[in-house]
């Protein structure tokens, strides 16, 4: 028998005789004359019918169990579904304890609930799709950089630098290091879990002018937010001999833009799933408009609109502080739901790597960070300081960088579990990645 997936059979043109379908059951339907199943194998949200005959039946076919079905592949005579399987034989393989799997049948499970079943939740209609999506955001990612002539660089995740400077690192030791009386480095040197992969990318961008990375990334964020995660993944690009934030922000709107068509394109039937079920109404985003009617605003101005807000914050809108998440959303709402760039933020709130803009009597930086509706910041980027006198007294390789054919450049970071939140419009982080990791939680 030739072997299908669901999706296939679903798609399949014509009846095919011999085939064989493996996956696991979704329902099961026993009536007198005929016992209906579901099978489900990742392959697409859909589940392939399978209609057999009653005396197929046997008590270890239920809901959960792992099953082999070899028949006909017909046209199905409901209008919900195209192809359907008679079956001939049936093999469980893998029998499965109704009563104590967490996930009941025909259940649309609340996702704080499957969260608890790491192990489980995968098999969930919410979480296949999920995954699924995640799986193709992934390749039009890759696909996006690789057709404008971006290299892709494989950043170390064990580093001896702190690029982002925020003091959010994890400390990496060997397990034997707590034992031994003296305390040495494996590496000779603290070495931590990289907590952006910048300045790597800024090596390969001084021989390279178009490079990334999309790797995980790590920080000891001590908070148990909805968009915060101690690993998460991040897509990074640098661009050499770019002189202009506009350049950074374009690349940031293509990449969103591309990604998200491709997207929704190939998983058409699983992003619906999050539209129709998980995502409150105003935050389905269309991606057509998305970014048409998007601002761009500096960080004086942002400060200013904050000031003048008749809404009372927790943080007092002051210059030279840090946006807070309620600031961001309110920007956002100001704006009139639209992705919002902030540019220019203060020099003495943002890391040294920032190109200075050398303005008074505010003193800046050309940062950006772009806001989107319902989450906050998406991506973060900045011009880079490519003037060595600028950067002396900082750290020494970055200081050789300028030394040897220094170019201006730029570039920015997305959070990837950010990007599918606002795609998606979840809520919580930790339903768009598949094995959360946060302060008190490292389940698996
Ligand atoms: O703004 P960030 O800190 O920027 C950087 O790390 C730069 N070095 C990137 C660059 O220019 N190459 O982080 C970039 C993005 C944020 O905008 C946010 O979307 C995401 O990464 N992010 C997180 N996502 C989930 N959990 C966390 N703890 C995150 N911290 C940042
Ligand atoms: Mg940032």
């Amino acid at each position: 028998a030739v072997r299908l997936r669901v999706r296939e059979a679903l798609g399949a043109r014509e009846a095919a005789g011999e085939v064989k379908v493996q996956g696991w059951v979704r329902s099961v339907r026993s009536q007198k004359e005929v016992l209906f199943l579901h099978i489900n194998d990742g392959s697409s949200l859909e589940n392939l019918q399978v209609v057999a005959d009653p005396s197929l039946e046997n008590r270890d076919l239920t809901f959960g169990s792992a099953v082999e079905v070899q028949g006909k592949l017909v046209k199905s005579p409901h209008r919900m579904q195209n192809m359907e399987l008679k079956a001939e034989t049936i093999r469980v393989v893998g029998p499965c304890d109704t009563w104590s799997f967490p996930l009941k049948m025909k259940e649309r499970h609340p996702l704080e609930y499957v969260r608890q079943f790491p192990h489980l939740r995968c098999r969930s209609n919410t979480l296949g799709s999920l995954l699924r999506i995640r799986s193709e955001a992934t390749a039009a990612i890759h696909a996006f950089f690789q057709n404008n002539g971006y290299v892709h660089i494989h950043t170390p995740i064990i580093t001896s630098n702190d690029c982002e400077g925020a003091g959010e690192l994890f400390q990496i030791e060997v397990s034997w290091a707590r034992e031994s009386a003296e305390k040495t480095y494996f590496f000779n040197v603290p070495a931590f879990l990289t907590v952006s992969g910048q300045l790597h990318l800024e090596v390969m961008a001084g021989a390279f002018t178009h490079v990334f990375t999309f790797g995980p990334t790590f920080r000891a964020e001590n908070s148990q937010s909805r968009r915060h995660l101690a690993e998460f993944y991040m897509v990074e690009a640098e661009l050499s001999f770019t002189e202009s934030l506009q350049d950074v922000m374009q690349v940031m709107e293509d990449l969103f833009k591309t990604a998200t068509n491709s997207v929704l394109s190939k998983c058409p039937r699983d992003v619906e799933l999050f539209h129709k079920y998980i995502a409150p109404a105003q935050k389905v985003i269309n991606v057509l408009v998305f970014f048409f009617f998007s601002c761009r605003i500096s960080y004086n101005e942002a400060v200013e609109i904050l000031k003048q807000a008749s809404q009372t914050f927790t943080f007092k809108p002051e210059w030279g502080c840090d946006l807070q998440t309620e600031h961001e959303k309110y920007l956002v709402k100001h704006c009139g739901d639209v992705p919002v760039f902030v540019i220019n933020y203060p020099y003495d709130l943002k890391p040294f790597y920032m190109r200075d803009n050398e303005d008074e009597p505010q003193h800046t930086v050309a940062a950006v960070d772009l806001l989107v509706p319902g989450i906050g910041e998406l991506c973060g980027g900045s011009l880079r300081e490519e003037r060595l006198p600028f950067l002396e007294s900082r750290l020494q390789r970055y200081l050789d960088l300028r030394k040897f054919g220094s170019v201006p450049h730029g570039g920015f970071g997305m959070g990837f579990e950010r990007y599918l939140q606002c795609v998606l419009g979840v809520d919580n982080i930790k339903d768009v990645i598949p094995f959360p990791r946060f302060s008190h939680s490292c389940l698996l």
